[in-house]
């Protein structure tokens, strides 16, 4: 056998080597990669058997990995390195960050603070099936790993509020006892968290990600935004319908199509903590503005239809476009405050709009309080506009009153009869979850895609009518 060739049998057998040792990484069998921690700077004893925080791991509970696991199950990669299977052989509790990190409750993510020290003991009362508490180390009690299971959550602090009261059990399950929710280790951890100058460790409570029947309703959210821009602009671009209750209808569509966008984009951005907030409380502005824009146009129409009968002076439509506009801002913004200074006042979590919570809006529960309810008074109102303004209509066709032709208030009349049962039936579908048990079926994805078309169906009440094309056509040729 000639030199070169031995030296190529042998560099060849290396490679094979190599080559099996890169599929020697086989996962330790029955076990889950999230009950494994990382053995990396470990030494094994002669059996192979590695310590790791207070037990041994005996070698074929041990294997090679070439990547690791991410909360959400991703796998990306990592220089191969051994894990030992410990949470089969010690409870394990999940810590949110790396030491000397702590979750910063208005960004969502681990930080490391530069301000404060983070020395604090690492105790924790936890609490056996019987209820009998003991203070223990967390690094000697369980086998501490670092994952945050979601990106939503918050940050349950019982000295601060009533509500976030919690039990730690024995098994690192939390029971967060206000709606006696049991919540398994795998899904909460632990975070460093400053309340009166004491750090303590307290866990969070993730919040559920999107369904998808949401996403679908998100989406026509999102599809209506445009037709709503289009109507806004049939309406600017025709002289013709350029009149006071059409100025008041385009702020009510301009106002429902920001808050309709802003609702809507929170399907396609996850907002921190913070920008949360912020989306959620403009959305909620607007989209009280939009009611208060429909009310005031009502009460204009009916104003000018009473004008009619009673043949009064005209009216300075710009001045009452100012008090109209001085009117619903104010309103939009008491009522915003009103709600802003409920959720950092002191009273029960179940009272507060919770905007910013686990979701950018009002929470479901508080919406009938913060936004349905507010806005089915106003319906009221038009309710009671609309029939002193069919008195008033009838009062002139009796007096033999001859409208003329395009700007006839009967036309505006009916086009908004149609615009307030759209705004009035969707509101009543919106309630009727609070009012029946029956909360999943179809009927009511049915109403909530119903719901979230309104600007599509706006569209075709305002602009898909024969009046308006015609109007439309002709600027267009003009
Ligand atoms: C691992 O080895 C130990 C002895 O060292 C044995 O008792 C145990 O059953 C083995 N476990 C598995 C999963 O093979
Ligand atoms: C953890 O312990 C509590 C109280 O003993 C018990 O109700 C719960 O079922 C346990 N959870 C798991 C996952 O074992
Ligand atoms: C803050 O802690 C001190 C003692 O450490 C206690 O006396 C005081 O009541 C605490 N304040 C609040 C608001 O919990």
């Amino acid at each position: 056998m000639s030199k070169p060739y031995a030296s190529r049998l042998i560099l060849l057998a290396l490679m094979r080597l190599l080559y099996t040792v890169q599929f020697a990484l086989a996962d330790i069998r029955n076990c889950d990669f999230k009950d494994t921690v990382s053995l990396v700077n470990i030494r094994p004893n002669k059996q192979g058997a590695y310590e790791y925080g207070g037990i041994s791991i005996p070698k074929n509970l041990t294997a090679n990995y070439d990547y690791e696991e991410l909360a959400d199950g991703t796998r990306v990669t990592r220089s191969a390195h051994t894990r030992g299977c410990a949470c089969k052989l010690k409870q394990c509790i999940q810590l949110c960050c790396m030491p000397q990190q702590l979750l910063d409750k208005q960004t969502m993510k681990c930080v490391t603070p530069d301000d404060l020290s983070l020395e604090y003991l690492p105790e924790l009362e936890i609490f056996s099936e019987d209820l009998d508490s003991t203070l223990v180390d967390v690094n000697e009690a369980f086998i501490p790993q670092q994952r945050l299971p979601c990106d939503n959550f918050a940050i349950l602090s019982p000295w601060e509020f009533e509500d976030d009261a919690y039990i730690l059990f024995e098994n690192a399950s939390i029971l967060h006892t206000i709606n006696d929710e049991l919540i398994p280790y795998r899904d909460n951890c632990l975070t460093p968290y400053w309340y009166n100058n004491t750090v303590s460790l307290n866990p969070i409570i993730c919040y559920a990600k999107t369904a998808p029947t949401t996403y679908v309703n998100l989406s026509f959210l999102a599809i209506s935004v445009p037709f709503l821009l289009a109507t806004i602009w049939v309406y600017l671009y025709v002289p013709q319908l350029r009149c006071l209750h059409n100025s008041c209808l385009i702020c009510f569509l301009a106002t429902f199509a920001i808050g309709t966008a802003l609702l809507s984009s929170t399907a396609w951005i996850t907002y921190g903590m913070e920008a949360c907030r912020i989306i959620g409380t403009t959305c909620y502005f607007f989209m009280i503005s939009a009611f208060f824009w429909l009310n005031i146009t009502c009460f204009d129409l009916w104003l000018s239809i009473r004008g009619i009968r009673y043949e009064l002076q005209l009216y300075n439509p710009r001045l009452h476009f100012i008090y109209y506009s001085i009117y619903v801002w104010t309103a939009a913004v008491i009522f915003t405050v009103i709600a802003v200074t409920i959720e950092h006042s002191n009273i029960n979590d179940a009272w507060k709009p919770g905007i910013g919570i686990g979701q950018c809006f009002i929470k479901s529960t508080s919406a009938m309080l913060y936004f349905h309810g507010p806005s089915g008074l106003l319906i009221i109102f038009n309710i009671f506009f609309f029939i002193l303004s069919v008195n008033d209509l009838y009062q002139i066709k009796d007096a033999n009153y001859k409208i003329n032709g395009d700007n006839s208030q009967q036309y505006n009349f009916a086009t908004f009869v149609r615009l307030f049962i759209i705004m009035g039936i969707s509101w009543i579908m919106e309630v009727i979850p609070y009012i029946t048990p029956i909360n999943n079926s179809n009927i009511f994805k049915i109403f909530n895609i119903i719901n979230t078309s309104q600007g599509i169906i706006i569209f075709g009440v305002l602009v898909l009518k024969p009046r308006v094309l015609i109007l439309l056509k002709s600027r267009w040729k003009a």
